[in-house]
This record gives structure tokens, C-alpha cells and sequence, in this order.
């Protein structure tokens, strides 16, 4: 047997578990292919975690995160907290909290299209050609860091959105050098007419251009970036963002490719990394195995492509693209002839 690499489980909420159990079945497919083996830890956050321990995130949930080599999220949220506004606790608080534990800064979501799904696209089709880009999310900062709360007894709320140069530095490197590595082209997204925190990032960003002469840099304004998103989605390659902003505009380009439930994403920083598919929850489906795993499963690469195991995370997405060419799919991608979420886990272990 060749080395070990211990992996922490957060299954999660929703279909989070039904999911979940799809990549693990995956990396045990890679187990066998590539003797390599996988100690999988399973852990606790979310709503689950707050039913089971009363806290969204207890701190055996983050130890055994920082002793693992990659965590796996399925995903985080229950309808019961979002309806009520007065609830102290939140299962979001547990994941705001883990990706702060692990100084996850970086939250990298790659968008691709397949042809053979451009019908479930709500774009036209001639826009899909060549759509292929990457965004890279801040993840630890922003308005979703900054101090909030109310006052004037309570009529008043406020969310502040605050950024060090430090912290716009070390995403900013890591995009430029994704950029080298593709097609040399960074489009920042700020709102630099309007917000000063933009124009620190635009003032950073600009610093940086000379240390990366071949990669050329664009500056665009959030609003004209959700805009082009869907007018022009080919235009980008490298998006560079701040936290909201980036949230809101990869759940916008993740329905370009026809569902939110393929895209995968990773959440880096210096020591840890973790990797979710970039849909939330979905209550709705949950326990009804019609979930599509494809997003967890094509983050599980990525997990092993972040190991070291590149053939493995190579062998998944081809066998990803394989179960899409043929047809084996969950319901949001075909209404009529679909598969179970289970069905399609089976599909991508056999076929690696
Ligand atoms: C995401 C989610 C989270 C976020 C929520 C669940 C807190 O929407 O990962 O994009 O806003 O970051
Ligand atoms: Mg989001």
C-alpha cells in the first residue's frame, strides 16, 4: 500500500450526505486503482451539528480538520434557520468559522461548459462556445468578516466591509499565477466607482501588474461583470474577487453551464484546503436520492489533484464526461430520462 492520506468528512446538511457518499465511493475507486489509501474521518457542522451538539461547528470538528491532509464539504443550511431572523445560531456560522480556522483566503471556481448539456442552459447556445473560466473568491474577509450589528435599539443594523493590503495580496498572487497558467488574462471585479475597500483592491491589484508583465489585466465593475456574465460569458478567463461579490456572481455563472449542481470548488490557504461543490443545501431533495453528485464528485478531484494524485483527478473527470456523454444524469439536468444520485456515483467508481 502506498501512502495515507487522512481526509475529514463534513457530509453536512440536505443532500450534503447523499452527495458526499457519491465522492467517497469515488476516492475508494481511487484506492484500488492507485494504492493509495484514504482514512476518512467523518465530522460534524452545520444544522446537524447544531441538533446533535448545539454549535454549528464544535471544536472536534476543527481539530480533526487541522490534522487532516484535505477536507471534503457536502454542503450547509437548513430551511428551519432562515425563516427566523432572531435565531443566535446558525449552521452558516460553522461554515464561515471553519474557513476561518483554516485560513481558507482562496476559494477557487472553475466554470466549464459541456456541449452535450447546452440544452439544460438557460444562455443560448452560440454564447456557450468556449466558455471556460476560473474565479478565485476571497474567502476570509469582506463584509461577511467585518464588525456588524445594530444599534439605535435595534432599528439600525450595519455589516462593514473591511480589507487589509495583506489580504489582497495573497489571493491576488495566487489568480495572477493561475492567469500564467492559461490564457494570461485577469479581469478584477470590484466596485472601485463607489466602495473604498474596491479601490484598495484596485490599487493593489494594479501594484502587482508589474510582477506579472505577461498577464494582462482588466478592471471591471461588479455590476457590468454580472452583466457580461450572461451577454458574453466567454469574454473571461481569470475573475479576481472579493467575498460577496464573488458568491454572487459564481452562483450566476454556475447556471450557465446548464446546473449549479456540477460546479466544484476549493478553498485554499497556506497550511489547509478544503473541497465542496458550490450548490448549497437543497432541503427540498434531501433524503430523495435525486441530488446531483457531479459537483462533489469533480471537487473530489480536485482534492486529489491538490494530494498529488493528478492521474487520479484525471481519471475522474474523464469518467464525469463519460456519464454526461452518456446520458447518465440526476433530474435537474434531464426532467425525462434521468438516474438516481447514487446511479451516478456507481457509474463514475466503475469507470475509473
Ligand atoms: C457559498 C455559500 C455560503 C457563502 C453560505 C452558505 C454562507 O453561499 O459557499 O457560496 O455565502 O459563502
Ligand atoms: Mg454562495
Amino acid at each position: 500500500m502506498g501512502k495515507t492520506f487522512n481526509v475529514a468528512v463534513m457530509s453536512g446538511d440536505g443532500i450534503g450526505p447523499e452527495v458526499v457518499a457519491q465522492a467517497v465511493k469515488v476516492l475508494k475507486a481511487v484506492e484500488k486503482k492507485y494504492s493509495v489509501s484514504f482514512n476518512f474521518r467523518d465530522v460534524l457542522i452545520g444544522a446537524i451539528a447544531i441538533d446533535q451538539t448545539g454549535n454549528p461547528l464544535p471544536d472536534e470538528t476543527i481539530r480533526i480538520c487541522k490534522e487532516s491532509d484535505a477536507v471534503l464539504l457536502g454542503a450547509v443550511g437548513h430551511p428551519k434557520f432562515d425563516n427566523d431572523p432572531s435565531a443566535k445560531v446558525r449552521p452558516e456560522q460553522g461554515l464561515l468559522k471553519i474557513r476561518k480556522e483554516l485560513g481558507l483566503y482562496a476559494n477557487i471556481r472553475p466554470v466549464t461548459t459541456y456541449s452535450l448539456l447546452n440544452e439544460a442552459s438557460p444562455i443560448k447556445n452560440h454564447l456557450l462556445k468556449d466558455v471556460d473560466m476560473v474565479v478565485y473568491r476571497e474567502l476570509t474577509g469582506g463584509i461577511y468578516f467585518g464588525e456588524k450589528g445594530r444599534k439605535d435599539e435595534g432599528k439600525t443594523a450595519y455589516d462593514n466591509c473591511i480589507y487589509t493590503e495583506a489580504e489582497v495580496l495573497r489571493i491576488s498572487h495566487m489568480a495572477f499565477k493561475m492567469a500564467q497558467s492559461r490564457k494570461k488574462k485577469l479581469t478584477m471585479v470590484d466596485k472601485a466607482n463607489v466602495l473604498e475597500s474596491s479601490r484598495l483592491w484596485r490599487e493593489v491589484v494594479k501594484k502587482l501588474e508589474a510582477q506579472y508583465p505577461d498577464v494582462t489585466v482588466d478592471y471591471m465593475f461588479v455590476d457590468a461583470a454580472a452583466m457580461k456574465l450572461v451577454t458574453w460569458p466567454a469574454y473571461f478567463d481569470v475573475i479576481l474577487t472579493e467575498n460577496m461579490f464573488g458568491d454572487i456572481l459564481t452562483d450566476e455563472a454556475s447556471v450557465i453551464t446548464g446546473s449549479i449542481g456540477l460546479l466544484p470548488s476549493a478553498s485554499m490557504g497556506d497550511k489547509y484546503a478544503l473541497f465542496e461543490p458550490i450548490h448549497g443545501s437543497y432541503p427540498q431533495a434531501a433524503g430523495k436520492n435525486i441530488a446531483n453528485p457531479y459537483g462533489t464528485i469533480l471537487s473530489a478531484a480536485m482534492l486529489c489533484e491538490y494530494l498529488g494524485l493528478a492521474d487520479a483527478a484525471k481519471d475522474i473527470r474523464n469518467a464525469v464526461n463519460k456519464g454526461l456523454e452518456q446520458g447518465v444524469v440526476t433530474e435537474d439536468i434531464n426532467k425525462t430520462k434521468n438516474n438516481t444520485t447514487t446511479e451516478v456515483g456507481d457509474f463514475v467508481a466503475a469507470n475509473l
